[in-house]
């Protein structure tokens, strides 16, 4: 029987001191992420609090707090239950934020047809895989398409006022798709009409508690564009581009559309980045590659990752099937998962600046 005196509650906080959030630079007792701490005998558990599920370093902070308190004499054993209490965003001035939705999150471009449904939809389910409670609100009222995408076909139910989600793979969804007559029929709407249908989408619409809401914008950075970023309570945006001049050209038309109106842009994600070949595995940059991590560096934002070029992508859009959900562990499976934690690493990082506006 050693002689060892109980380590003190104060000489297992001070250890947990040196443990810090590498995205948010501050120790995690300091960020008050310690919780239900208990000490008996030597064996001490506790509970780390994060910011997201999502969190990218998860298991590193685990094992940097269980080594550093592990090294405090006395101490013999260490139960830590890792659990995640997602921050809520500032909805911009003089919006109103939506009760129950921690994050509204725009994915936009300027350019279209460069991915953003499909990174929408992926990223979507990949965060609701790890724990987190996740919507898509979809606005491409003319061309929807995360319906299909996500593989729901059905019309939402109205529960006194409130319209109901329709839900896959985990992640609550409303979509024009849903309540217009299928196909063919485009919507032709005045500007008026289109946000006080985005307002519905936003205020009528039963989303429960999310802690991420994505809106899939349609493509472009016109009048529509812009109006819906100020219709919608956004705390930040995700730009998706492909890796050509073009649409990074048009990638940072979208920056400053979301500059201009004062939401913060969270990264870029560059889609189309490159081309696997599934027989000998050589990467192919059919677009070039490297653009979106220039621009990313150049206007400033984070970068958030790459995608691939691959046809599972295109066939699981196509039969409703986020590749996410069908094969999370396949090599663009993974880039989404990596993608969606960093995404809910800027959420978290944007969350813990003093609110307010972030201007260029
Ligand atoms: N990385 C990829 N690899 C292969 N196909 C892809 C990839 N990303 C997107 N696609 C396919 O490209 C097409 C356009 O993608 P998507 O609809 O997501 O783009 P978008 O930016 O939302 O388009 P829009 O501007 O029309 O809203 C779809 O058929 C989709 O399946
Ligand atoms: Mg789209």
């Amino acid at each position: 029987m050693s002689n060892d005196a109980a380590p003190r509650e104060q000489d297992i906080l001070d250890a947990l001191k040196k443990v810090e959030d590498p995205d948010l630079h501050k120790d995690i007792v300091a960020l008050n992420f310690i919780k239900n701490l208990e000490i008996d005998a030597g064996v001490v558990s506790f509970t780390i609090e994060l910011t997201t599920p999502a969190c990218p370093v998860k298991n590193e902070m685990e094992r940097w707090a269980r080594e550093a308190v592990l090294a405090v004499p006395g101490v013999s054993d260490v139960r830590i239950t890792m659990s995640a209490a997602v921050t809520r965003g500032t909805a911009g001035e003089g919006k109103q934020s939506v009760p129950g939705v921690k994050n509204i999150v725009a994915v936009g471009s300027g350019k279209g047809g460069v991915g953003k449904s499909t990174v929408t939809v992926n990223i979507a389910v990949a965060l609701a895989q790890t724990g987190a409670a996740v919507g898509i609100l979809d606005a491409d009222i003319y061309g929807p398409n995360v319906p299909l995408m996500m593989g729901i076909d059905g019309r939402p139910r109205a529960a006194g006022d409130r319209i109901q989600t329709l839900s896959n793979y985990g992640v609550r969804v409303m979509s024009m798709g849903f309540l217009t007559d299928r196909d063919d029929q485009p919507l032709i709407w005045r500007g008026p009409m289109l946000h006080s249908v985005i307002q519905q989408f936003i205020r009528q619409v039963d989303w429960g508690e999310l802690d991420y809401l994505l809106v899939d914008l349609p493509p472009g950075t016109g009048d529509v564009q812009l109006s819906l970023t100020q219709t919608v309570p956004l705390m930040g945006a995700v730009i998706v581009s492909t890796p050509q001049d073009v649409a990074l050209q048009d990638a940072r038309k979208a920056i400053a559309m979301f500059r201009q109106v004062h939401v913060e842009i969270l990264g870029i994600v560059e889609n189309m980045s490159y081309f696997q070949c599934p027989k000998c595995g050589e990467r192919t940059p059919i677009f070039s590659h490297g653009g979106g991590a220039a621009t990313a560096s150049r206007y400033g934002v984070p970068f958030l990752g790459e995608v691939p070029l691959d046809v599972s992508l295109r066939e699981g859009g196509d039969a409703g099937k986020p590749v996410t959900a069908l094969a999370p562990d396949s090599a663009v499976g993974e880039a989404f998962r990596q993608i969606a934690q960093q995404v809910a690493a800027q959420v978290s990082i944007a969350n813990s600046h003093s609110v307010g506006v972030v201007i260029e």
